[in-house]
C-alpha cells in the first residue's frame, strides 16, 4: 500500500513536470545520406503554450570535434535564421508546428550530431532537447599516386596512394601489373593514405604499379610506373658533376691568377714608370708577388 502511494506520487510529479516542460521526440535518432542529397532531420515537440514566443534552435556537432557545436539554423520571432556556412541549403518544413528541417546539397563535412532545442516561453521547465546523428557518405575521390626515393639498383622506394576523401573508410590495394599481376603488402597511413615501401630495388621492380580505393559506394585507381635502372661504377649524373666542378676550380684559379697580376702590373708601372719589359721583369719576382698579398 505504501509502495503505491509512493508510485503514485512519481507519476503525479513526473506528469506535472511533463505539463510544465516544451518535450521534443526525435522521429529518427540516425540517418545516412549519400553526399549531394537532401535530408530531413525530423524534430517533433509537444507544448501547452501559444506559438507565438516559439524559439527553435538547431546546433551541429562534428563526430571528429565533439568540443566545437555550430548554429545550423534558428526560428525565433517568427523568423528562421539560416547559419550564412549553409545559407539556402538548409530549412524549416513545417515551421511552426513542427520543428523539422531538410538539409540539401549534404558534404561530408554536414556529418554530425544534430541537436534540435524547442523552448516556448511561458512554458516553464526549461527547454525540450532532442539529438539525431547523420553520416553522410561518398565515393572515393580521385586518389593521387606518387613515387619517392631512390629509383637506383639497391636504392630504396615507396609508392604512396592518397584520396581526399571516401565515407566510409575505404579499402586500399596495390598491385603491380606488369610483367605479371600479383597483389603487394600496403601500410595505411591513416584511412585515407596508403604506402608501399620496396627495399633494394632491382629492375625486376621495374613496372606499371595500380592503387586501386573502394567503398560501398565505388571504386577509383590511380597508376605509377617504375623504372629501375642499374648503376655499375659512378651513375653518370655523379661524373658529370665532378667533371663541372673541376672545370669550374681551374676556370676560377685562372682568373685570380689573371687579376693578381694585373694588380702587379699597375703598381708597378705608378712606382717605375712603363718602360719597356718591365712587365715580364715583375712579374717573375718572388718579393713582389709576396707584397701583393699584405
Ligand atoms: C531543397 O531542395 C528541395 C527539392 O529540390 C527544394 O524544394 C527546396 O527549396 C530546397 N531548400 C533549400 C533550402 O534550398
Ligand atoms: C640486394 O639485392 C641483390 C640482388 O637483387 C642482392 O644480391 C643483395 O644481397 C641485396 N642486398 C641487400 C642489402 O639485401
Amino acid at each position: 500500500m505504501g509502495l503505491w502511494l509512493l508510485q503514485a506520487a512519481c507519476l503525479v510529479t513526473s506528469l506535472l513536470k511533463c505539463a510544465g516542460a516544451v518535450r521534443v521526440t526525435m522521429r529518427q535518432h540516425s540517418l545516412d545520406v549519400v553526399q549531394g542529397d537532401s535530408v530531413m532531420l525530423p524534430c517533433s515537440f509537444f507544448t501547452m503554450s501559444p506559438l507565438s514566443r516559439l524559439n527553435i534552435v538547431w546546433t551541429k556537432t562534428p563526430l571528429s570535434d565533439p568540443r566545437s557545436p555550430s548554429q545550423v539554423i534558428v526560428y525565433d520571432h517568427g523568423q528562421a535564421i539560416e547559419s550564412p556556412v549553409l545559407m539556402g541549403r538548409v530549412a524549416f518544413l513545417d515551421v511552426p508546428w513542427r520543428a523539422d528541417i531538410i538539409l540539401n546539397g549534404t558534404h561530408t563535412s554536414d556529418a554530425g550530431m544534430y541537436r534540435c532545442v524547442v523552448s516556448n516561453p511561458p512554458e516553464a521547465g526549461g527547454p525540450g532537447v532532442g539529438e539525431v546523428t547523420l553520416s553522410v557518405f561518398a565515393p572515393p575521390s580521385l586518389p593521387l599516386c606518387l613515387w619517392e626515393g631512390d629509383a637506383s639498383a639497391g636504392g630504396s622506394v615507396t609508392l604512396s596512394c592518397a584520396v581526399q576523401e571516401a565515407v566510409p573508410v575505404p579499402e586500399m590495394r596495390w598491385e603491380k601489373l606488369e610483367p605479371e599481376e600479383m597483389s603487394l603488402p600496403i601500410n595505411m597511413d591513416g584511412t585515407l593514405k596508403g604506402t608501399l615501401s620496396i627495399e633494394n630495388v632491382s629492375s625486376q621492380n621495374s613496372g606499371l604499379y595500380r592503387c586501386t580505393v573502394s567503398n560501398t559506394l565505388g571504386t577509383q585507381c590511380c597508376y605509377i610506373r617504375l623504372h629501375v635502372y642499374s648503376s655499375l661504377g659512378p651513375s653518370p649524373g655523379v661524373l658529370q658533376g665532378a667533371l663541372l666542378s673541376l672545370t669550374m676550380t681551374l676556370v676560377l684559379l685562372a682568373l685570380s691568377a689573371l687579376l693578381l697580376w694585373l694588380r702587379h702590373s699597375v703598381r708597378m708601372s705608378w712606382w717605375q714608370g712603363e718602360e719597356d719589359g718591365c712587365y715580364n721583369k715583375i712579374r717573375y719576382t718572388p718579393s713582389l708577388i709576396r707584397r701583393t698579398f699584405v
